[in-house]
């Protein structure tokens, strides 16, 4: 990765994953690609910004020749829960956008790292203990656009050589940008009202078990898979990658270690507890462990102490 262009950079993962890459890389040798939310702060002062919608291939195309781009990660995508909403614009961004992307890095011989996600199984795959290699007939408009965009990815790079590489994320835990509209977003905005308002009504059914990861991890895993030596890959769209498994109650109960006046109650949302079902409770993800080291680094104790921490700071500024 010399020159490296992150699509939907303003997201949740785009905002902290860019200024790691721009610290490792360079801050010129890596471009925020930029939809509609236009960047503050770190990602807009720290190095190159362009316009790009990944629905538009000609843009697309003009920004990987422009900043003769070797490296496109591709994090532009419409999540499970507004995907089951507005499933026509789903279809539009993570699929036809993903095929504009394979298309210029096909041009112009990019690597590209595309993340699927837990949301690529469905009730059929087994859901404790999930394999790499499974059943994959997911139920929801996000879990076919993911299924369907791992299978191209392979596809690219068997037929045409694209260095297509990605990884199942679970939900990803973080601080700094609210996720947007998946269905594990409890996870991070129980964080924001156990901190403001010491009580959270949460979504998600108590039991239902999902995996999920600290931002730091799901950083390293992108990073580290892209570096990964390719003789060593004998998967590559999509590493099963997980660090945790919890329910709500178990992450309520850590919470209450830090702040034990933290109450919990329940209003199911039934859209996505229905998702939340389908989806595994326990990835096995030792093909990532083997195939290019793969080890996360945060624990559910760490992860929320260091949110808590984060959170407390922001939220009183
Ligand atoms: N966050 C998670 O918990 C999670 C879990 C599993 C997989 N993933 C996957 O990781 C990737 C990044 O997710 P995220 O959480 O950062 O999502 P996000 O919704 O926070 O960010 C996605 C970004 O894509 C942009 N976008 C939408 N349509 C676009 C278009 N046509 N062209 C360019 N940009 C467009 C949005 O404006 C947004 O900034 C996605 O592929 C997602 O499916 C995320």
């Amino acid at each position: 990765m010399k020159r490296i262009l992150v699509t939907g950079s303003v997201g949740q993962i785009g905002s902290e994953l860019t200024p790691r890459l721009r610290e490792i890389y360079g801050n010129a040798n890596v471009i925020a690609g930029v939809n509609r939310t236009q960047p503050t702060g770190e990602l807009k002062e720290s190095g190159p910004l362009a316009p790009v919608d990944c629905t538009d291939i000609k843009q697309v195309d003009e920004v990987v020749k422009k900043h003769k781009v070797d490296t496109i990660i591709h994090l532009a995508a419409v999540l499970s829960a507004v995907a089951e909403a507005k499933p026509h614009l789903a279809w539009g961004v993570n699929i036809n956008g993903l095929y504009n992307v394979l298309e210029v890095a096909r041009e112009h011989e990019c690597a590209v790292f595309t993340p699927s996600s837990i949301g690529a199984f469905g009730l059929s795959t087994p859901l404790d203990n999930t394999p790499q290699d499974t059943i994959q007939r997911p139920n929801t408009m996000y879990g076919v656009t993911k299924v369907t965009g791992e299978l191209l990815c392979d596809y690219y790079h068997k037929r045409f050589g694209v260095d297509t590489r990605g990884v199942r994320y679970p939900g990803i835990i973080s601080s700094v940008t609210l996720p947007g509209g998946g269905t594990t977003d409890y996870a991070v905005e129980i964080f924001y009202e156990a901190i403001k308002h010491k009580k959270y009504a949460c979504y998600i059914e108590a039991g239902t078990f999902l995996d999920m990861m600290y931002m730091p991890d799901a950083i390293k895993a992108a990073i580290e898979l892209m570096e990964a030596s390719p003789e060593k890959l004998k998967h590559r769209n999509a590493f099963n990658v997980t660090a945790m498994s919890f329910d709500p109650e178990i992450i309520a109960a850590e919470i209450r270690k830090h702040i034990p006046e933290f109450t919990m109650a329940y209003e199911v949302d039934p859209v996505r507890q229905a998702i939340a079902e389908s989806w595994p409770n326990n990835m096995d993800d030792s093909c990532a462990r083997e195939e290019w080291g793969w080890s996360p680094d945060y624990q559910l104790p760490a992860m929320t102490k260091d949110m808590i921490e984060k959170l407390t700071k922001k939220l009183n500024k």
